[in-house]
């Protein structure tokens, strides 16, 4: 029998505690034998629910236990999550999170201490929710070079952007359900922002390149620019708007971004909606692989983690290794990256066609029969750079997408 101790039971960490209870047949045949839940740490009291039977308030009741041989966690944030997760390893504890703040701040140092005191410091849940991707990309992608990782990585901003693309919802609506359905961060700005997307990027850059990259080293935009018009746009176009969140290695340099993108209907992620997932990893030798699931959500996230803790519990006092160091990736600056553009534009496309062949050429021109008084120009190839001074020379331009 191994026994667990959940720290915060919130979304996430009553999910923890739902997964292990109802399917605990399930987990003692994987495991190789029954876990318990033996201790929960909130600061709250929750009266009347089971869960009071194990409800402590003080950590170091856990960190002195003996018994305890994994801590699996669902507070997010750094403080105190890093200094428990420090303490627990420490001690020899494995530690299961679903936390990407701290993954991302803190992996490979983490890490480290796991692998110095034979256990496990282990992250499936802190990217793409329910979707196995940290240990396919431990365990199985071994044998390949990583390329290139595209995937859409926020539960939130994928089901606010369907939403509004279907016209059912506009934002506000569509952003105070997926709060609603504990989807969203605490500060759903974090969603919106693209920094949520961002540190899951950097957590799969750093997994794929084994060096160690920063969040804020991530070119980020969010969705907050995104407006109704441009979804009549890309339907035109017959492609979707996705936030995307793109890291790849191109002739020893390498990139990582997260933007809005238009991508085509024959895109692998094109139809990967509402709070779903999808993640393509590109392989030198495997070629193109496709990860789809739950992205977000108490039930999803939770079995990640369940599933990091049954890994643990099969692993007693063996490190199993992860190839993330803590030397920092360098970058290439995003503004060498290269893409098309979809820009709008107010005023006539007559008046302005010979600036815009000017400025963007070879290009192709949209007009959408709801909006009067613009038009849209398809740019040729450009770089960013190359995008920017074009773009500032261009009078009226409303705003750009990018081209997937
Ligand atoms: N807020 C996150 C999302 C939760 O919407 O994807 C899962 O990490």
């Amino acid at each position: 029998m191994s026994k667990v101790a959940i720290l915060g039971y919130g979304t996430v960490g009553s999910g923890i505690y739902d997964v292990l209870t109802t399917n605990s047949d399930e987990i003692a045949k994987n495991a190789g034998e029954p876990v318990e839940v033996k201790y929960v740490l909130d600061l709250r009291e929750f009266p009347g629910d089971p869960v009071g039977e194990v409800l402590v308030h003080d950590f170091d009741v856990i960190l002195h236990d003996p018994e305890v041989s994994v801590v699996a966690e669902a507070m997010g944030g750094l403080k105190p999550a890093y200094s428990f997760a420090k303490a627990a390893l420490e001690a020899g504890k494995s530690y299961c999170t679903s936390n990407k703040e701290l993954v991302e701040a803190y992996g490979a140092d983490l890490i480290a201490t796991a692998a110095a005191h034979n256990c496990n410091f282990l992250f499936e849940a802190s990217v793409g929710g329910g979707i196995p991707i940290i240990r396919p990309m431990r365990e199985s992608l071994t044998s390949d070079r990583i390329l290139a990782i595209t995937g859409i990585l926020n539960g939130t901003t994928n089901y606010i952007l369907t939403n509004m693309a279907s016209g059912k919802k506009e934002f506000g609506e569509a952003l105070a359900e997926a709060q609603q359905l504990g989807y969203a961060e605490r500060d759903p700005s974090a969603d919106i922002a693209g920094g949520d997307a961002s540190r899951k990027i950097a957590i799969l850059a750093s997994l794929a390149f084994g060096k160690d990259v920063h969040f804020t080293e991530v070119y980020t935009e969010g969705i907050e620019n995104i407006h109704p018009e441009d979804f009549l746009y890309a339907k035109k176009l017959g492609m979707a708007i996705k936030l995307l969140s793109d890291t790849r290695t191109i002739r020893q340099h390498y990139y990582a971004c997260v933007a809005p993108m238009l991508v085509d209907m024959n895109h692998p992620l094109y139809a990967v909606n509402s709070v779903y997932n999808g993640i393509m990893v590109q392989g030198n030798k495997v070629g193109l692989l496709m990860f789809f699931g739950s992205g977000a959500g108490k039930l999803p996230t939770a079995s990640a983690v369940v599933s990091d803790i049954v890994e643990a519990v099969k692993n007693p006092g063996r490190h199993l290794p992860v190839h993330w160091s803590e030397e920092k990736l360098e970058l290439s600056d995003f503004k060498t990256s290269v893409k098309r553009f979809l820009v709008r534009v107010s005023g006539s496309l007559e008046e302005k066609k010979e600036l815009c062949e000017r400025l963007f050429a070879p290009c192709k021109y949209l007009e959408v029969e709801e909006l009067t008084g613009e038009f849209g120009v398809l740019t040729r190839t450009m770089s960013e750079t190359e995008f920017e001074e074009a773009a500032a020379q261009m009078p009226g331009l409303i705003t750009r997408i990018r081209l997937a």
